[in-house]
């Protein structure tokens, strides 16, 4: 054979292992084929691929197990393998940053969980971990492969370990935009935050057919696992999106406030910030204690403008939580919603609040409180479903937070709820107190019930003299000077000064340093 034959055969057989490749490559891209791809379309949903293009700057998507396989041999299984093995993973940017990300692809065995598939998941959140980087996981899934059996749960198994070692390291966001049913619930329900889209997903451990059996009760998936079911009644998903698109804008957002992992500081907006709202903030409080009024308000007339994203909004309403920025920085807000239930504290509002305040101390997102709490909602319920320890969750988190700290007390703070939210006997940096501040151990009109009954009976007006003792109540303690004159309060600002006296707070906490005791960990009252 001559040097031209030897070329040529060269050629050519670098041209079919080129071949080869192209050919594997549109095979992957193909997943469960067309047909599959269409009726998922017909559902509303997007595919894997799909998703991951809208969730990812352009471009910037580098795919990890492209080929991989599942290794079962059961039930025909050999017969039929799919390259990817019904999950799409790999790294590119969010918002210019680098982000670790999981697709499960519904059209390969309806992205239910392999072995191969699991491992996939795990080889990127190794990833993440060792480069500190966030991990976003899009979920669909028919849950464990059932023809695999335990292989599949041991898969699921290796994933909510991992996701236990990545908590609190780098940020995790689940996207459930398909089933996620079974003990596959419990890798998002590790992770920071969930989003749900309507009535194209749900989540839940039993499904319908289970618990028609096991109580008798007839609920649809919707009904009993849907957005709207864990975003406002379960508090198990933070938001509750109305469609795919929409859902991945939110989760891009999100990620804006956050910063890579706990040893990065969250991004800054270098451009010009200004809040023209804030003159506002004088008229807000009703001269009427008892009269509500919104939060929010207070929120958007003290924050960057347009910068607010409320997390866990339909669930727990009476507290606000979400992320916002003060000068182009990132700041987690916790507030006393006055408008529902008059911003009690319940069960559900400390948890909703403490799991938010650890978020924001994970990730060295400083924390600003705005309280006007009349303290704990009484009642036998709460009592018995553990008001106490749930209570106390939102104190250990505050307690245990070493961000920088500052409070806004508007209004009330009455009894155990003003130590509770971020008071500086636990912790907190610098408070501040508008003039409308009451700072008591109760309302005013409940305190002079008890301290002056025996004056009140023996009036001739029992009215009058309940009002005249009120008012020496409201006088006395039902006003921020006594804390001032203590120092709990560091000052007493007009409405108006809150943004600039917040931007200088954080400015000067800016390099603050705070260790906690040494331990293996605290004990948190789960
Ligand atoms: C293997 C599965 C599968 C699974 C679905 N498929 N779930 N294959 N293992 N778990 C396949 C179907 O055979 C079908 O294949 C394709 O995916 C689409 O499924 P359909 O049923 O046609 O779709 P749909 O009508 O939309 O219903 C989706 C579904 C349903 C509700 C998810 O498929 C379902 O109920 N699946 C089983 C769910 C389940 O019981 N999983 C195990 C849970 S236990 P073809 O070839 O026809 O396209 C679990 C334990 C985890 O997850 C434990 C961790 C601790």
């Amino acid at each position: 054979m001559d040097n031209m034959d030897s070329n040529k055969n060269t050629d050519k057989t670098r041209r079919s292992r080129y071949l080869r490749l192209e050919e594997a490559n549109e095979e992957a891209i193909k997943g469960g084929g067309t047909l599959r791809m269409q009726q998922q379309h017909d559902k509303g949903k997007l595919t894997a691929r799909e998703r991951l293009q809208l969730l990812m700057d352009k471009g910037s998507f580098q795919e990890i197990g492209k080929f991989v396989t599942h290794r079962s041999s059961e039930f025909g299984l050999e017969k039929e393998k799919y390259l990817g093995d019904g999950v799409v993973t790999g790294y590119g940017t969010i918002n210019g940053r680098l982000t670790y990300v999981f697709s499960q692809d519904f059209t390969v065995f309806g992205g239910s969980l392999s072995e191969s598939h699991a491992k996939k998941i795990v080889t990127i959140m190794d990833l993440a971990l060792k480069n500190g980087a966030p991990i976003v996981g899009i979920n669909d899934s028919g849950g464990a492969r059932i023809q695999e059996g335990v292989e599949s749960l041991g898969g699921y198994a290796d994933i909510f370990y991992k996701n236990t070692m990545a908590s609190g390291v780098v940020p995790q966001i689940s996207v459930i935009m398909g089933p996620c049913a079974g003990g596959a619930v419990y890798s998002p329900a590790i992770t920071d935050f969930i989003f749900m889209v309507e009535h194209t997903s749900y989540m839940f451990v039993t499904g319908p057919k289970v618990v028609k059996t096991v109580t008798h009760e007839e609920v649809t998936s919707e009904a009993l696992g849907g957005a709207q079911a864990h975003s406002s009644k379960s508090g198990v998903a933070h938001f509750a999106e109305p469609n795919e698109i929409v859902c991945l804008e939110h989760v891009k957002h999100l990620l804006s406030y956050l910063p890579q992992n706990c040893e990065d500081i969250p991004p800054v907006l270098t451009v010009p910030t200004s809040n023209p709202d804030g003159l506002k903030l004088d008229e807000l409080i009703p001269d009427n204690s008892e009269e509500a009024y919104d939060i929010r308000d207070v929120i958007l007339g003290v924050m960057d403008s347009n910068s607010f994203m409320e997390i866990h909004k339909n669930f727990a309403q009476n507290i606000v939580v979400g992320f916002a920025r003060l000068n182009g920085r990132s700041i987690g807000i916790v507030a006393n919603q006055s408008s529902v239930l008059a911003g009690v504290l319940d069960i559900e509002a400390s948890q909703k609040g403490a799991r938010f305040v650890r978020f924001c101390d994970c990730f060295n997102i400083p924390l600003l409180v705005f309280e006007d709490v009349p303290g704990f909602l009484p009642g036998t319920h709460q009592e018995w479903n553990g008001i106490i320890k749930n209570g106390a969750k939102l104190l250990y988190a505050f307690c245990e937070a070493t961000v920088p700290r500052v409070t806004v007390i508007t209004r009330k703070a009455y009894g155990g709820a003003y130590d509770v939210m971020n008071s500086k006997h636990i912790g907190a940096d610098m408070n501040f107190a508008w003039p409308t501040a009451e700072i008591a151990v109760m309302g005013a009109k409940g305190a002079a019930e008890i301290i002056f009954k025996k004056e009140i009976s023996k009036a001739e007006n029992h009215e009058e003299e309940l009002a005249k003792r009120e008012k020496e109540y409201v006088e006395k303690f039902a006003n921020p000077y006594v804390a001032a004159a203590r120092g709990f309060i560091d000052e007493v600002i007009m409405p108006h000064e809150t943004r600039e006296k917040c931007i200088a707070a954080f400015i000067m906490l800016e390099n603050k340093v705070d260790t906690l005791p040494k331990k293996k960990h605290g004990n948190i009252p789960l």
